[in-house]
């Protein structure tokens, strides 16, 4: 496994492979890694010759400066972790690298207000940036993303149609513990308390759902649904969505529900399909 900083050297095994008539597949993550990024991985490798992880927290997806300084970081723990997992290139760039004082930004103009871009301005602006820029660099056959950050994916479905013609977006089904809590670097974060309340919570959530009438709009679902979250202390959103368009038009059959809840400062993400 190489672990490369610079995008000349990258690009030189990159091409290599190329030329080898390899086909490369590219899993974009900030570290931290997890069982969700190793079923990423586990995709790539079984879909192409090579596989090609990057590693770069970016600090231009962060709203919150406090977020970012606490951002989970484990990098010899990320290099053992993609050494097992058969990863043949660690993509792990300085800010300078990916952000070189020519770079010109680029602007997110879809699922604008909505979900996570209305409660983390800007956030999205730093994610295609990065993957507008990492996915130039890289120039994959195919890139993966989970549905965990449902939003975050549709976005990247429309980036990539826009600007990246050649490039295969893969979907991957969110990674669940055995109680149902979907996998994300940001749950080191948590207590032990904090862990307990929060499995307490997603059963309630499944409990709600279950009970729900798939044929309701989702006008009444989300009165339902505002009812259901009314009590708990803090969360940006809790509410079905069409998981075609991110709308509030159609049934629960076509949708998704969408949350995000903090416990303490760990805000914690979500979306269960119905
Ligand atoms: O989902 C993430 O980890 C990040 O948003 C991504 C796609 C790696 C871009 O920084």
């Amino acid at each position: 496994m190489l672990i490369i900083k610079d995008i000349y050297n990258l690009q030189t095994y990159l091409n290599a492979y190329r030329d080898k008539g390899y086909s490369i597949g590219y899993v974009p993550t900030m570290g931290a890694l997890h069982e969700g990024h190793r079923s990423l991985i586990e995709k790539s490798c079984n879909d192409n010759q090579k596989t090609i992880i990057s590693i770069f927290i970016n600090e231009k997806q962060f709203n919150d400066a406090q977020d970012f300084e606490a951002y989970p970081r484990n990098k010899g723990d990320d290099y053992n972790f993609c050494d097992k997992h058969n990863v043949d290139i660690i993509f792990e760039p300085s800010a300078e690298e990916i952000y070189p004082k020519e770079y010109k930004s680029i602007q997110n103009s879809h699922f604008k207000n909505i979900l996570c871009d209305q409660y983390r301005p800007g956030h999205f602006d730093g994610v295609v940036n990065v993957l507008n820029r990492l996915f130039n660099i890289i120039e994959s056959n195919k890139v993966y993303f989970g549905e965990k950050d449902f939003q975050q994916l549709k976005i990247v479905e429309n980036l990539i149609k826009e600007n990246f013609p050649n490039l295969k977006l893969v979907p991957v089904s969110t990674v669940r513990s055995t109680e149902g809590i979907a996998l994300s670097s940001r749950n080191s974060k948590l207590s032990k308390k904090q862990m307990t309340d929060f499995i307490s919570f997603q059963k309630e959530v499944i409990q709600f759902i279950t009970h729900l009438d798939k044929k309701a709009d989702l006008i009444e679902a989300n009165k339902k649904a505002e009812e259901f979250i009314k009590s708990y202390e803090k969360f940006d959103y809790f509410e079905f969505r069409n998981a075609t368009n991110l709308s509030l038009e159609g049934s629960l059959v076509e949708a998704r529900l969408f949350y995000a809840i903090y416990k303490s400062s760990v805000r914690l993400i979500d979306n269960i399909r119905l």
